[in-house]
């Protein structure tokens, strides 16, 4: 007979500009059924994903708690910003006003909270992942590459408090998330959006001096680690189911400082 998952089990949802995915964990942070997923719908203001994620996880067996990853600035459950919900058809469509004015300030964990029915911790979707991925020795740097260009660090396994450096100016008039996010890779290719890539790892590793880093993601099997140049040794590619996988580490908060 298969062994009961131990307790508490936690739902763990990843907020992702192209996909909605979940799946719950047992106390061990392994999961005890297949993730489940969705491709995100646009436009998409708080209301629809609250409802989105409800069907999404019904397939799901039942849990204790619920952590959900989201892709823009979060603190206290709040969201502070939703670059690719503020647009009315997704990333690179033009942004809709009453989509900013309905994200802004969004308390999405008492939302989730209330149609779960399961006490709700959200976070930064980087910062989730890199929850899964980190060794908890040093300065550890996390990038996601995925619809957009997430970012996290801990030092030694303290989450240090979120940076949005996807929206910092990188090159060429433009930001990190334009650079580097999936509409560009499209546009560019892997080849150009590798070499950007280098730069992009290059520039931060200038300005956090990290010891490792971790490269997450959809897109992160795409990264050609040996035209990284030299921070090619201290680098490693994780997998892209870490965004679900770190949801347990939520509920660990004290440790991580979320
Ligand atoms: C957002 C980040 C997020 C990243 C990955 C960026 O566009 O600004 O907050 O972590 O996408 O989803």
């Amino acid at each position: 007979m298969p062994r009961e998952p131990r307790r508490p089990l936690t739902l763990a949802i990843d907020i992702g500009g192209t996909g909605l995915k979940a799946s719950v964990l047992d106390a061990t942070g392994a999961m005890v059924a297949d993730r489940v997923r969705e491709a995100t719908r646009y436009p998409l203001p708080p209301d629809v994903l609250v409802r989105a994620l409800v069907e999404l996880v019904r397939p799901l067996p039942a849990a204790d708690r619920v952590s959900a990853g989201f892709p823009g600035m979060v603190r206290g459950g709040l969201v502070l910003s939703a670059p690719h919900f503020v647009t009315k058809s997704g990333p690179g469509s033009a942004v809709e006003p009453d989509l900013v004015a309905a994200w802004d300030r969004f308390d999405l964990a008492a939302a989730l909270a209330e149609a779960l029915g399961r006490p709700t911790k959200v976070a930064n979707d980087a910062d989730v992942q890199g929850a899964a991925v980190v060794a908890g020795k040093g300065l550890e740097f996390v990038i996601t590459l995925g619809t957009g260009f997430g970012t996290a660090a801990f030092l030694d396994g303290r989450l240090l408090p979120h940076l949005e450096i996807a929206h910092q100016p990188f090159r060429k008039g433009e930001t990190y998330n334009e650079q580097l996010g999936d509409r560009a890779r499209k546009s560019i290719g892997d080849h150009r959006w590798n070499t950007r890539l280098r730069k992009a790892v290059v520039q931060l590793d200038a300005m956090v001096f990290f010891d490792h880093l971790y490269l997450g993601g959809g897109n992160a099997r795409r990264v050609k680690l040996d035209e990284l140049g030299d921070v090619a040794a201290k680098t490693t590619i994780v997998d892209n189911n870490a965004g679900i996988l770190g949801g347990i580490r939520l509920w660990e908060g004290e440790h991580l400082g979320l």
